[in-house]
């Protein structure tokens, strides 16, 4: 027998998976994972008495921040839904045992993982869970075992996942992390997957499976008429696409089309900022677009309103240049070069 708790959370579970876009049936099945996580946790979303750890690689939010994640509706449903067809792929090829997951960074609910160990009993699924921050992985601690998971959880291990060696003799069918903000701004996703991918075997799964980074001017007007809300449908705002800037796949940053450059031509009308577009693709066809979660927020780079001022713009991922990393931009063409340039060819 299951305590009432576990109950609760493996309903609220079938619930999210199955409630497709419904936000309302969505919202209800957070709120509830909300409420049973807090009924036995001290950690709570609006919770900024603790602080975030500031480390080599990028920072590791605070515990209450990192509870906080688990709210935004869309990104919790895609990935819990994206991690729950990883291990049906996963487990299709390995029928006799159980399909084994790394979650790196799983904050104070190991929110990713959780409902799921409530729907998939230990011999189908086991996890390690990891944290660099002693709060957070004491929370999770707590969650797993007053929700009588503690058969499907190996070991808590707190450490810095972006140095972290997997002990030699363990093997991961799967790794999950969602250490990210939009543009892969300031959070260490992408040293800890430096980092670990290349410890896992090549059929390994890595969630998410890829980031992708896409340069766009768009027309800030259009884009703001059509986020209010009509009942006929809109048409899509003009924008002009100038190509991806940036691919994090399998742990592997790549310049996307051009090296990361991006030409504006010569004619933009009224598309006249540029921004970068972050695409989560969580697993198969399940990802996140722009307006569906704060880690895919679009955000401006560059506004030409006045002047069209460059021509050749490049964009890299600087991982060692700052405090934080970030997506560093700069105009390497500007536009009056390019004119001066042109006309003397
Ligand atoms: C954005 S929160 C996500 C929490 C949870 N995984 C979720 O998706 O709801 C990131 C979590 O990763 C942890 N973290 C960040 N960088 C880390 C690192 N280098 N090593 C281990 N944990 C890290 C933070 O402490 C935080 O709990």
């Amino acid at each position: 027998m299951k305590s009432q708790l576990f109950d609760k959370l493996s309903t609220a579970t079938h619930l999210l998976l199955n409630c497709e876009n419904d936000f309302f049936e969505m919202k209800k099945a957070i709120d509830l994972m909300y409420e049973i996580y807090t009924s036995i946790s001290d950690i709570r979303a609006d919770d900024f008495t603790q602080e975030e750890i500031i480390l080599p690689t990028g920072k590791a939010i605070s515990p209450g921040a990192a509870a906080h994640c688990l709210l935004e509706l869309q990104r919790t449903a895609v990935f819990l839904r994206g991690i729950f067809k990883a291990i049906q792929d996963a487990a299709d090829k390995n029928k006799k045992r159980p399909i084994t997951i790394l979650y790196a960074g799983c904050g104070p609910y190991a929110t990713l993982l959780t409902p799921l160990l409530t729907i998939l009993p230990p011999e189908q699924l086991q996890v390690d869970l990891l944290d660099i921050n002693e709060i957070t992985l004491e929370s999770a601690k707590k969650i797993i075992a007053e929700l009588e998971l503690g058969d499907s959880v190996g070991n808590f291990i707190l450490t810095d996942a972006a140095t972290y060696t997997i002990p030699a003799g363990t093997k991961y069918d799967i790794l999950l992390s969602e250490t990210m903000q939009a543009c892969l701004d300031h959070e260490p996703q992408v040293a800890i997957l430096k980092n670990l991918v290349p410890q896992l075997s090549d059929d390994a799964i890595v969630i998410p499976e890829a980031v992708e980074i896409d340069a766009r001017l768009v027309d800030p007007r259009q884009e703001q008429k059509h986020l209010f809300y009509s009942q006929t449908p809109k048409p899509d705002p003009e924008r002009i696409a100038l190509g991806k800037v940036l691919i994090l796949h399998k742990g592997r940053l790549s310049g996307g089309d051009h090296d990361g450059e991006v030409t504006v031509p010569d004619k933009i009308g009224t598309c006249v900022e540029l921004k970068l577009f972050t695409t989560v693709r969580v697993f198969g066809d399940l990802q996140l677009i722009e307006n569906n979660s704060s880690i895919t927020m679009a955000k401006k780079y560059y506004d030409f309103s006045h002047h069209q001022y460059a021509r050749k713009i490049r964009f890299r991922y600087d991982q060692t240049g700052g405090p934080l990393p970030k997506m560093d931009c700069r105009v390497i063409e500007d536009n009056d070069t390019a004119a001066i340039f042109n006309l003397e060819a």
